[in-house]
Parts: C-alpha cells; structure tokens; sequence
C-alpha cells in the first residue's frame, strides 16, 4: 500500500472514532469530579467532629461519594476513556471550613441541611432536585444508565441520612439541655 493509502485509512479510523466517542462522556468526567470532590467534604468533616453520634453517617456519606468517583471513573475506562481531573478553588475553601472548628450546626447549613428556605412563588412539593438531569440523554447505554440510576437513588438517600442525623443531632441537644436543668 502506498503512503497516501496509508494515511487515508488512518484518517477513516479517526473519524470513526470520533463518531463513535458517546455524547455522555463529559458527564461521567463532571460526576467522577464533582463526588471526589464530596469525598474531601465528607472526609474533613467526619474527621473533625467532636460528636461521636455523627461521625458514623458523615463517614459512610464520604465513603459513598468516593465510591461514586471510582464508579463513574471505571466506567469512563471501561469506554475507553481517562479521567481529566479539575482543580476547584471553592472546594479547597470548603474543605477548610469543613475542618475548622465551626459548630457541626454551621457545617450541616453550608450543605442546605437545617436551613430553612422561603418558597419560591408557585414552587410545590414537586420540585426536584434535579439529579434526574444527568439521565437526559437518550443516547446513555444500559450499563452506564444503570449506574446513573444507583447513583441518583443514592444520593437521594444521602439527603435523607443527612436530615435525619441533624434531627438526631438536634434532639440530643434538646435533652441534654433539660438533663442538665
Ligand atoms: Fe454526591
């Protein structure tokens, strides 16, 4: 084969690769990042709590955001693609507060949980949270979907555990109060 045949089957080797390269791979990437970054979250908070009750739900949320970057990292490989880490300036400052000494009050806000929010005109109890976004796409493969769908049902859960630590939290302040009147 001559070097002009050569190179242009090459050039039809790289295009099909390109249209084969899935649309989603963006969002794995954003997903893979975004939960490590979760991870470092979780992690500093859950080694910084004084409160020996909390500590086991912040412990198991960082285990599971990890878990969630490694899984959506193997499925990035297993499509033939590499994780491009990035650099998140807010998430360093997070990360800090989350290790200063900041009452575990404090921390549960900085993640929404606690706070209390004004309705937005004409917002109901069907508002999502809108994790249902990342599944979107129709062109998503069974495998990654099903991932997608672990992942959103756990972050969900997530959310509850959260809301109910706070309150378990909250009442143990409340009877430690009144113990001690
Ligand atoms: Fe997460």
């Amino acid at each position: 084969m001559d070097k002009k045949g050569v190179s242009f089957t090459l050039q039809q080797v790289e295009e099909r690769d390109v249209a084969k390269k899935p649309s989603y791979i963006g969002l794995l990437n954003a997903v893979a990042n975004g939960e490590r970054g979760g991870y470092e979250l979780f992690k500093a908070w859950g080694d910084t709590t004084k409160d020996k009750a909390l500590k086991p739900t912040l412990d198991m949320v960082a285990v599971r955001e990890m878990e969630h970057s490694w899984a959506f990292e193997k499925r990035l490989t297993e499509l033939g693609y590499g994780l491009r880490p990035t650099t998140n300036k807010e998430l360093k400052k997070q990360v800090r507060f989350l290790k200063s000494n900041a009452s575990d009050e404090e921390k549960f806000a900085s993640f929404g949980v606690g706070v209390k929010r004004e309705k937005a005109a004409g917002s109901d109890s069907t508002e999502t949270d809108g994790l249902l976004q990342i599944l979107a796409d129709k062109t998503i493969d069974p495998q990654t979907g099903a991932l997608m769908g672990r992942f959103i049902s756990e972050e969900r859960d997530t959310g509850r555990q959260l809301v109910k630590a706070y309150g378990a939290m909250q009442r143990r302040k409340t009877n430690k109060k009144t113990n001690a009147q």
